[in-house]
């Protein structure tokens, strides 16, 4: 892993990069898998947040409502501190947060980090313009590498945030490990915010994954292209097709793409060549879907516990802070 200071942002933007390991791995298995952070290139940052503004999609709605109507009971319990969040995209949400600190007079930190280069520059510009008195610094990077880049020496309280449910790409193991290294990055009284998009009704849940205009397997589809460019490929994404089902038994849903012709993809950069039977899919994402009691008690065994949850009227998300 390289981390290298971008310098036409005057070093307020930094950059941690990745090799692909993990492409060759997911590809070269019995049931191929890619991991959802290729979903985000500057591309996949904006389909998503089309998809954020689809009727379909509940999700950013319902937690947009619950953060403007709760973000003054979460800055009076945790007071000023460094503010730090995992995929912050466009950092709109966020905004809620960052005005009624704002409000309150206090100095914050806010640290964003993503994986979408395109996307953080242009949130750090804009909100180093709208909050002039917080000192903005975005990372750019996975969740892992930003995690463990992040000094742990630091004397102000801090809270790290994880909103929009996409912890739910993780497995439960991925997520055990996951929430490990958070509180690794936490001192004892330090916060975590968490939202967590929560189980209903089937035919709403599939409905989010498959918007009446095509959003969502564009958003999808557009994986390829992303590993066409970043890996010198050439997936034809006209023999892949986009499907989401709700998978009951595991409460989450599973994102595919499936191949309908018999195709022989390279990937030059990572010296990679794999076939593809007509017929066969690749998993591109699960969202689990939560509910709020399991997910204090898993936060609690690992070291987190859970202060306040808020939720909306229909109880479609949840927002959990707790205290490591
Ligand atoms: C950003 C992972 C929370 O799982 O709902 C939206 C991504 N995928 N539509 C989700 C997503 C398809 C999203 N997360």
């Amino acid at each position: 892993m390289t981390a290298k200071i971008l310098t036409n942002l005057n070093h307020h933007y930094q950059e941690l990069q990745d090799n692909g390991a993990d492409v060759i791995q997911g590809l070269t298995q019995n049931s191929k898998s890619l991991s959802p952070k290729y979903f985000y290139d500057d591309l996949g940052s904006e389909l998503f947040e089309k998809i954020c503004e689809l009727p379909e999609y509940y999700p950013t709605r319902t937690e947009t409502w619950i953060l403007g109507q709760y973000a003054n009971e979460i800055i009076e319990t945790t007071g000023c501190c460094q503010l730090i969040e995992l995929g912050s995209g466009s950092s709109t949400k966020t905004q809620f947060l960052l005005d009624t600190y704002q409000k309150k007079a206090e100095a914050c930190k806010y640290i964003p980090i993503d994986v979408s280069g395109g996307i953080l520059k242009n949130s750090v510009q804009y909100l180093r313009q709208k909050y002039p008195d917080f000192s903005i610094h975005g990372l750019l990077g996975t969740y892992e590498q930003a995690l463990s880049h992040l000094e742990v020496n630091y004397l102000q309280s801090r809270m790290l945030f994880f909103l929009g449910s996409s912890m739910g790409n993780f497995s439960s193991i991925e997520c055990e490990r996951f929430l490990q290294q958070v509180v690794r990055t936490l001192q004892p009284g330090d916060y975590f915010l968490l939202g967590v998009d929560l189980q209903k009704p089937i035919d709403i849940l599939e409905a989010a994954y498959n918007d009446s205009q095509g959003v969502t397997a564009a958003f999808n589809l557009n994986m390829l292209s992303h590993l066409n460019w970043r890996f010198k490929g050439n997936f034809n994404t006209n023999f892949f097709i986009h499907q989401a089902v709700y998978n009951e038994a595991d409460t989450q849903i599973e994102m595919y793409l499936h191949c309908h012709k018999n195709h022989q993809v390279s990937l030059d950069s990572l010296d990679l060549q794999v076939s593809f039977q007509a017929g066969e899919s690749i998993l591109t994402e699960i969202s689990r879907k939560f509910d709020l009691t399991t997910i204090q008690t898993d936060l609690h065994n690992q070291g987190l516990n859970t202060i306040k949850t808020w939720t909306d009227p229909q109880k479609w998300f949840g927002l959990v802070l707790c205290q490591a």
